[in-house]
């Protein structure tokens, strides 16, 4: 783990995120030089999580006790792991995942980052890959001279994979595949995958297929985001 020299938390909004995770701008910026431990291990975290993280983003912090409580949940694990295997590094491998599900604009994206955030200060290390699924179809459509399975293998074996806005694009033979492929491999290796849509709760099945519906009815907390549209109270 490469040793991040002490930051200000204000830098990237840091603050309520490590008070919701019971730790002080104090225990984040200390300076012992261990490139193992847990402040530095936050600090080299959140520097990684904002360059993954779109710049609108930036900032966020899931306001969702749902959302937090599994972002407490993954790390716990991932510091009993460490102790149990007496590794250097608490990394989080696997556990649960999270669904949230609401309508356009209610903040969807919004605690997704927040939560990725709010994990990179906790001190437990998660790689994590973000990708909307629009996009990911688009680098998984077969075509000349790109590698697609090797690309897939990129999203399947992320440590931490958030995919954006699934069911959103038009459903193919294709788009069933790939989120079956998937999510079925996420499932099976209970790898923590963080997913949102704007589908229906009840129409998510037909959305993306009753086999990834019922998967990821067992693998997730499912968190419905309600609310109005925020991109439409923003004043012009
Ligand atoms: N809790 C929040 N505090 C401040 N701004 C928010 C919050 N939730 C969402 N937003 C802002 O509202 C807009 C819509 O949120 P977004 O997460 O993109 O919606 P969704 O993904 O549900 O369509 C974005 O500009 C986002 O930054
Ligand atoms: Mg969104």
């Amino acid at each position: 783990m490469e040793w991040t020299p002490p930051y200000d938390p204000q830098q990237y909004n840091l603050l309520p995120l490590l008070a919701s995770q019971n730790r002080t701008a104090d225990w984040f910026t200390t300076d012992d030089g261990d490139p193992y431990g847990r402040p530095n291990i936050a600090r080299y975290s959140a520097h990684q999580a904002s360059k993954v993280i779109p710049f609108r983003y930036q900032t966020a912090v899931a306001e969702r006790p749902e959302v937090r409580d599994w972002v407490t949940g993954l790390a716990t694990a991932a510091f009993a792991e460490q102790e149990r295997r007496n590794a250097p590094v608490a990394s989080v491998t696997r556990g649960p995942s999270l669904l949230l599900l609401g309508p356009t604009g209610v903040g969807k994206t919004y605690e997704a980052y927040g939560a990725v955030r709010e994990l990179a200060v906790t001190g437990a290390f998660a790689r994590w890959t973000v990708v909307t699924a629009a996009d990911l179809y688009a680098a998984l459509r077969p075509r000349h001279g790109v590698d697609s399975e090797a690309e897939f293998k990129r999203y399947v074996n992320a440590g931490a994979l958030l995919i954006d806005d699934l069911g959103a694009s038009k459903v193919s033979e294709f788009t069933e595949d790939v989120n079956f492929r998937l999510i079925n491999r996420r499932y099976e290796d209970q790898l923590p995958t963080l997913i949102t849509s704007n589908v229906l709760p009840k129409e998510l099945s037909a959305r993306v297929g009753d086999r990834v519906g019922s998967r990821l009815n067992e693998m997730c907390t499912r968190v419905v985001i309600t609310g109005t549209d925020r991109r439409r109270s923003v004043a012009a």
